[in-house]
Formats: structure tokens, C-alpha cells, sequence
């Protein structure tokens, strides 16, 4: 019904990630290579018929959409007044950063991590304290080093602590326990949670995510959960997201800081696609996850059968796959630049992730199976003349 085999020509469509030289395959920035759902596309271009764009604002079927969506798909009763738009959720975490701590404080987040929260802890002159995670390098897995987290949250310095969940880039799906203590922790030594939970929709077929705050009471009234329709649906160029906030007065600030940085306005096509994603396209989420994650293990047997330099983190979320490069003795840095130059694929460092992380790298498999073949080929084609140097 959903053709995810059909390979699109995204050059000279003004895609940031095919930006690139002819003969280069991008597998790098978080979109796929797949059309989005029908109901999306149509919604889209009735909006376009209509023909008047004028100033947009959410409404209740926008509030509902999500509402409903959590309830069905993720057991989470929110209730939608306490919904706030956002055009994006890397201007959401800005702002709640700006607006709940102080230049100087800190914000500490579990590494390797989504490279952009380093940005914009650094941009406002706020301090990042870095917690690693724990990696097994025999079973390819990562834990949470809740001794390192505790003493970070103690620290009275450090004021926010910015979640991933699930986490990009290691694909690791949260367990109640670990998001039950993580909330404690923070709670207990006044730290607010921001989790970011883009990812969320993205998981392993039969498995699902659990939303920080609706663990218990302590999480709900302690955080800020930023979702959004944009990569699971693969609308990531329409700029349409959400913050719940549960605390009124907490939530009060944030609305003010999203509007005083004007990033509260929905573009005319940041509504419409987020009601018809999630009213109107769950049947094609479903059949997107089983496709990427056959794509996942495909990916995985090629590497653990062919590739013996490489091998891939195991995962349950997200269409990103991290790759351990420990065995060819090279930087993230140097393994991707000579990657691309060998072989024309362009794959992300894993250096930017965290100060642990440079021994890895990171490979988008949301594309036609096709596309998969040729990366992992090009993949296969640089660590064959590393092992041959
Ligand atoms: C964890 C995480 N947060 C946020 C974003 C981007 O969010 P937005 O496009 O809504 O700004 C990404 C994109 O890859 C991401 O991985």
C-alpha cells in the first residue's frame, strides 16, 4: 500500500541533507527518504487550494490530535490546555533554557547525545555538564551511570537537565525504573527535566516508548516534554511541534518565553499536517517502523558478516543506527572524511555527540532498501582498504 521501495530524487529540492556532490550518498541528518503518508500530503494540498495564507493559530482538533494520539498510542492522558506550539523543537529547547536558568548555570545531559543541545547550552553561555553513559563494549549496549548522574544533579549549579527519550543517537528506549530515578533525582535536588521525546513514534515494532511525565506525579510536575509529528511523520521542513507543561506557573513563563522569541505562530501547513499524522496516518507509521527496522537488521547482519572492523550498538528506537569504529584505530573525524572521500558516503562523526563518542559513528537507514544496499556497500568498500593498509 505504502511504496518505501520507490527511490525519490531529492536534489535540487532545497533538501539540507542531498545537498551534496553527484555520485555522494547522504545517510546522515535525521529525515528519510520516504514520502509521507497520504493524509498528510492531502491535507497539504486542500490547505494550498484553498489559496488565502494568512496568519495561522492552533486550535482544538490541533490540541485534540495530539491529545488523543498520546492517550491511544502511548497510554498518556495529557490534557490539551496545557499544549503550547512551537515551531520546532530545537527553538523549544532554546527557549526553555533561556527561560529556566541563568547564564553560567549549568545543563547536564547523558552522553552521546543529540549534538545540537551542546549548541545551545554553549550559544547561552550556559555550562554543559556531561554525563556519559555507561558503554558495554562486548555487548554493544549502554546504561545510565547513575552515580555520575546523582552527583551532577547535586550540584547546585546545574539547574536543567535535558533528556533524550528515546535517545538519539544510541536508539535506547527509556525503562520505567530508569525514568522513575532519573525523575526522583532530579526532583529531590530542585533540576526541572526537559525531555525531548522526538523520537518517541520511532521504536521497534511491538515495542513503545513511556513519556517521562507519566510516570508518576513527581515527573509530570517537574518537567517539559517537547513532542511533535515532524520525524515520525517525516514533516521535518513543515516546523510544527509541541511543549506540554504541566505546571501552571512554570508553563505560564515558557508561554511567555516562546512568544517574546516569536516561535509560538504556526506557519498555514504546520496544523493541518499535524492533525492529519495523527488522526489520519498510524497505518502508515506502523508499516514505515517494520520497514526501517528490517532495513535495521539487514544492516546489522551485513555488518557483523562482512564488515568485521564495525560493529552496530544494539538499538529499539529511532532509524539511526551507531556504529562502534573502535578496530580501525581512526577519529569519527578521520573515518568519515576518508569515507566520503573514498567512497562518496556521508555519514555523521560521532565526536559531536560527546567527549566518549569518538569511536563512533552514526548512519541514517530511513531510505529505500536499494539506497541501504549502496551505503552499506560504500560502508563495506572504505573498511576493506583500512584493513588492507
Ligand atoms: C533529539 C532531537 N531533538 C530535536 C530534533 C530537531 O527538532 P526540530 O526539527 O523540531 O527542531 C532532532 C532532529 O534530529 C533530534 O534528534
Amino acid at each position: 500500500m505504502y511504496d518505501f521501495d520507490k527511490v525519490i530524487d531529492r536534489r535540487n529540492t532545497g533538501s539540507l541533507k542531498w545537498d551534496v556532490k553527484e555520485g555522494e550518498l547522504p545517510m546522515w541528518v535525521a529525515d528519510m527518504d520516504f514520502e509521507c503518508a497520504p493524509a498528510i500530503k492531502k491535507a497539504l494540498s486542500d490547505r494550498v487550494d484553498h489559496g488565502i495564507f494568512g496568519y495561522t493559530d492552533t486550535c482544538d482538533e490541533w490540541r485534540e490530535a495530539y491529545v488523543n494520539f498520546w492517550n491511544r498510542r502511548h497510554g498518556f492522558s495529557m490534557d490539551g490546555r496545557r499544549l503550547l506550539f512551537c515551531q520546532g523543537i530545537v527553538p523549544a529547547v532554546a527557549s526553555v533554557i533561556r527561560c529556566l536558568t541563568e547564564k553560567g548555570d549549568g545543563v547536564i545531559l547523558m552522553s552521546p547525545v543529540y549534538n545540537i543541545f551542546f549548541n545551545l547550552i554553549k550559544q547561552n553561555d550556559r555550562i554543559v555538564s556531561e554525563s556519559p553513559l555507561r558503554y558495554d563494549s562486548a555487548e554493544f549496549t549502554y546504561s545510565i551511570d547513575f552515580k555520575d548522574l546523582e552527583e551532577r544533579l547535586k550540584d547546585p549549579n546545574n539547574k536543567l537537565l535535558i533528556l533524550c527519550n528515546p535517545q538519539n543517537p544510541v536508539g535506547k528506549i527509556w525503562s520505567k525504573e530508569e525514568l522513575e530515578t532519573i525523575g526522583n533525582l532530579a526532583s529531590s535536588n530542585g533540576v526541572t527535566v526537559l525531555s525531548d521525546e522526538i523520537h518517541c513514534d520511532i521504536t521497534r515494532p511491538s515495542k513503545s516508548y513511556i513519556p517521562f511525565a507519566s510516570v508518576n506525579d513527581i515527573n509530570l510536575k517537574n518537567s517539559v516534554t517537547c513532542i511533535s509529528p515532524t520525524k515520525a511523520f517525516n514533516i521535518a521542513g513543515v516546523q510544527s511541534s509541541a511543549v506540554y507543561v504541566y505546571d501552571d506557573e512554570m508553563r505560564g513563563r515558557i508561554a511567555d518565553s516562546l512568544n517574546i522569541e516569536n516561535i509560538n505562530e504556526p506557519n498555514v501547513f504546520a496544523v493541518p499536517a499535524a492533525v492529519a499524522a495523527f488522526n489520519s496516518s498510524e497505518d502508515w507509521l506502523d508499516n514505515m517502523r517494520e520497514y526501517v527496522f528490517k532495513n535495521r537488521s539487514c544492516a546489522e547482519n551485513f555488518i557483523k558478516n562482512r564488515i568485521p572492523l564495525l560493529s552496530a550498538v544494539e538499538g529499539d528506537a529511532t532509524y539511526l543506527m551507531w556504529i562502534d569504529i573502535r578496530k580501525t584505530k581512526m577519529s569519527s573525524k578521520r573515518f568519515t572524511a576518508f569515507l566520503r572521500a573514498n567512497t562518496g558516503l556521508f555519514i555523521s562523526m560521532g565526536a559531536v555527540y560527546g567527549k566518549e563518542a569518538d569511536f563512533f559513528v552514526r548512519i541514517n537507514l530511513a531510505c529505500p532498501f536499494e539506497t541501504l544496499k549502496d551505503g552499506l556497500q560504500r560502508l563495506k568498500k572504505a573498511c576493506d582498504m583500512i584493513g588492507d593498509k
